[in-house]
């Protein structure tokens, strides 16, 4: 791990996990937002729900884009900035406009652009090198194409690879040490025999090989997910023991907003049926206290989960969670922040 990775580490740790958002809350705005270009995508990972999807897909238009970054109070500066949902970032026509408005906005002290890695062009790249993203998380998940089109459906194994190997040269090239650029490997049951090859394999050539082990059913409600998700060794490891629930701390640091400008209160709202407002057509202060997002902290303060739709059978709660502090500082966590006051 270098210098880098283990500040944003620490930062990471005192933002969410504890003292910095219990010192903050009621936070005037999210400090994370994931802006989903499009639900678009090249691939079709078995662990994923989109192509169960029956929302309609398309792709975000600059102007709800430019509405959301500029919403963003200069003094209330987001953590992260994570500009990909559901589908492939890189897929959208002007991928480029959006990201350069976001950089030239510096509305967030972290822009995180996750991608399969198949659309990443040479030019692409090099804009992103030149605006200095922060950082590029590419989903691999397979160390050979014949696991990864088992994994993913298609067979741009040896393309990725490619375009991942010249995406660093290129950076090299240009002198830069931005984008951080991960490979990411998602720990299931069927591919952690190649696990180790696949660290060898990236091991000098990538800034970081990242293997995550937050293998999720999202919010529970895809059968494909659960079906090929619940039964696994590596999801029962990690989820199995959740005795106790506590309320969910991403109630009270994040939104996501689809494509169209809904927005959703969490990234588990995948095919978008819990959406609590409109980009379009209210602000983002308007629908982070709103009533329904408020009856939604409010239900989980009070232990009454099942009866937030999206909420009631999601387990990610329970792997990184306040424990007992919001049921404890209820008054707190169900107040509104006064005006002038962050
Ligand atoms: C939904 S994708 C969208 C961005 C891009 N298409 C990609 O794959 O990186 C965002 C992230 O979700 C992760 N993901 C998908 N399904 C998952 C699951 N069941 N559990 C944990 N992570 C998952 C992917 O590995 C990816 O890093
Ligand atoms: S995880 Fe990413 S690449 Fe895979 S299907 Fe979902 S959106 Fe596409
Ligand atoms: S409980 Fe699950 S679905 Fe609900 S906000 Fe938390 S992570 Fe999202």
């Amino acid at each position: 791990m270098n210098f880098r990775q283990i500040k944003e580490q620490i930062k990471d740790k005192m933002y969410f996990r504890k003292k910095r958002l219990q010192a903050r809350i009621p936070l005037p705005f999210p400090m994370v937002i994931n802006i989903e270009l499009t639900n678009k995508c090249t691939e079709n990972c078995i662990w994923c729900p989109r192509d169960s999807m029956t929302r309609e897909r398309g792709f975000m238009e600059f102007d709800v884009f430019k509405k959301i970054i500029d919403e963003i109070p200069r003094d209330q500066r987001l953590r992260r900035l994570y500009v990909h949902w559901m589908g492939e970032p890189l897929l959208h026509p002007e991928f480029l406009k959006f990201i350069e408005y976001a950089k030239s906005e510096d509305k967030a002290e972290s822009i995180v652009i996750a991608t399969n890695g198949f659309p990443l062009s040479k030019d692409v790249m090099k804009r992103m090198i030149e605006l200095k993203i922060d950082e590029l998380f590419v989903a691999i998940d397979a160390a050979n194409p014949g696991s990864y089109s088992e994994f993913k459906n298609t067979d741009h194994f040896n393309t990725i690879k490619n375009n991942v190997i010249k995406a660093i040269a290129l950076r090299k090239e240009m002198r830069s040490n931005l984008p951080f650029i991960r490979v990411k490997f998602l720990e299931t049951d069927h591919n952690l025999r190649e696990k180790e090859f696949f660290r060898l394999q990236w091991r000098g050539i990538a800034d970081s090989v990242f293997f995550e082990k937050d293998l999720s059913i999202w919010d529970g409600k895809s059968e494909k997910v659960n079906k090929y998700i619940k039964s696994m060794g590596c999801y029962l490891k990690h989820y199995g023991d959740l005795a106790i629930r506590y309320p969910c701390d991403r109630l009270w640091y994040l939104l996501a907003v689809q494509w169209n400008g809904i927005v959703s209160p969490c990234v588990c709202d995948w095919n978008g049926e819990n959406g609590i407002g409109d980009i379009r057509e209210q602000s983002i202060e308007e629908i982070w206290y709103s009533d329904i997002l408020m009856s939604y902290r409010s239900h989980h303060i009070n232990r009454t989960f099942e009866k937030v739709k999206l909420c009631s059978v999601c387990a990610r709660w329970g792997t990184r969670n306040m424990g007992d502090w919001l049921t404890k500082h209820k008054r707190k966590a169900l107040s509104r922040p006064q005006i002038g006051k962050g």
